[in-house]
């Protein structure tokens, strides 16, 4: 089949990657020939920064997308002549906050107290409702914390509310985690579902540094938990494709923080450490092939992100357990650049790798 994808960054990329052995081909939408995916496929560049999808629209059997800010009226349009999946339902569900939630509370899936803020009157409001600490995130567009304030007292209500230029936001009560885990599975259209384990993520200023797959000491109720709230997601979307959840594990169990309609960052570990990639497992769902087998082909697997600098990659290189996965991007700070999967055969060697390679990890 012909895979179009709107966005040319490094889930595109990968998702050609694990695509081509099945034989499928590649096009994707993007601004600039040198994006990380360009050389993967045919590009359509946007032309004088429009949306103009048409040609991949022509080019392609079937469209994904790489991102939940895909610009939704695009994807209706291409809908009319052309399967997308993701679907719409799941693309307009997840690129709004507060949609999520609302889905999030019609199925009974528990997440944290919010308010949906407009004005600085609504988030007095909310800040007395919800109470402090809480986090004002804009509604839209986030990603890798970015438009996200922390209100710790009263005094920075003000702040917060001029700091987002946004009219759109929610307020969320802080969760008090133990540890951020995240589930990632995929559906096809004949209703199947296949579950990834639930996987341990550390983050530094927002961004997403260490993956540890399967996370530890995870309860088998814990897990059947999470894989039940997925199943309800996806059944209750009709989603065709990867989605992933991300969850806070707290006192009182699971809390669900977010989700995503695709391939995702706490999912790379699976290129090296599952018997079927998630990005595999995407292009099998939307271009109507069996899904593939999930389970982990090691004891446990670790995804380092390589951010701001690719760093000394003969370090990585040098390791029989370690693979580089880099995506063709110039260093800049709080980029991702490339990540490092890590296999083992116990939690000891997999301390010692990620030891190795602790250069690649902020303090
Ligand atoms: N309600 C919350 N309580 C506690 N921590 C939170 C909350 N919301 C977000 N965070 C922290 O901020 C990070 C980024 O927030 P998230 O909503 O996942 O935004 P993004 O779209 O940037 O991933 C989370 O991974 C978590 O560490
Ligand atoms: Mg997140």
């Amino acid at each position: 089949m012909k895979i179009g994808v709107l966005g040319a960054g490094q889930l595109g990329r990968m998702m050609a990657i694990s695509g081509y052995p099945l034989n499928h081909q590649f096009g994707f939408s993007g601004n600039a020939n040198n994006e990380p995916a360009a050389l993967l496929g045919h590009m359509f560049v946007h032309e004088d920064n429009a949306d103009n999808i048409e040609s991949l629209a022509a080019f392609a059997d079937v469209i994904t997308y790489e991102s939940e800010n895909t610009n939704i009226e695009a994807v209706r349009e291409i809908n009319k002549n052309i399967p997308v999946y993701p679907g719409e339902i799941s693309l307009h569900t997840t690129q709004h906050r507060g949609r999520e939630k609302a889905l999030f509370d019609k199925l009974n899936v528990p997440c944290a107290r919010y308010c949906m803020v407009n004005t600085l009157e609504d988030l007095k409001l909310a800040v007395k409702k919800i109470g402090l600490p809480a986090i004002l995130k804009t509604a839209t567009e986030g990603y890798d914390g970015k438009g996200q304030f922390l209100i710790d007292n009263p005094d920075q209500i003000q702040q917060a509310f001029t700091s987002m230029n946004s009219v759109e936001l929610i307020l969320e009560g802080f969760v008090n985690f133990k540890r951020e885990l995240s589930l990632i599975a995929v559906r096809d259209k004949h209703n199947n579902h296949k579950y990834y384990p639930l996987v341990d993520n550390t983050h530094h200023q927002g961004i997403l540094r260490l993956t540890i797959a399967p996370a530890q000491d995870i309860d088998a109720k814990v897990q059947e938990t999470a894989e039940k709230y997925m199943q309800t997601l996806l059944d209750a979307m009709d989603h065709v494709g990867i989605l992933t959840i991300e969850f806070f594990e707290t006192e009182n169990g699971l809390v669900v923080n977010e989700m995503a309609p695709r391939v995702h960052n706490s999912g790379h570990w699976s290129i090296n450490g599952a018997n079927t990639s998630q990005f595999e497992n995407h292009i099998r769902a939307i271009s109507g092939m069996p899904l593939g087998d999930t389970n982990p082909t090691h004891k446990v697997s670790a995804m380092i992100n390589i951010v701001s600098e690719i760093g000394q990659i003969d370090l990585v290189l040098n390791m029989p357990n370690a693979h580089l996965h880099l995506y063709d991007k110039t260093e800049r700070k709080d980029r991702k650049l490339g990540h490092i999967n890590i296999t083992a055969n116990s939690l000891r060697e997999l301390e010692n790798s990620i030891q190795q390679l602790q250069s690649f990890l902020p303090q």
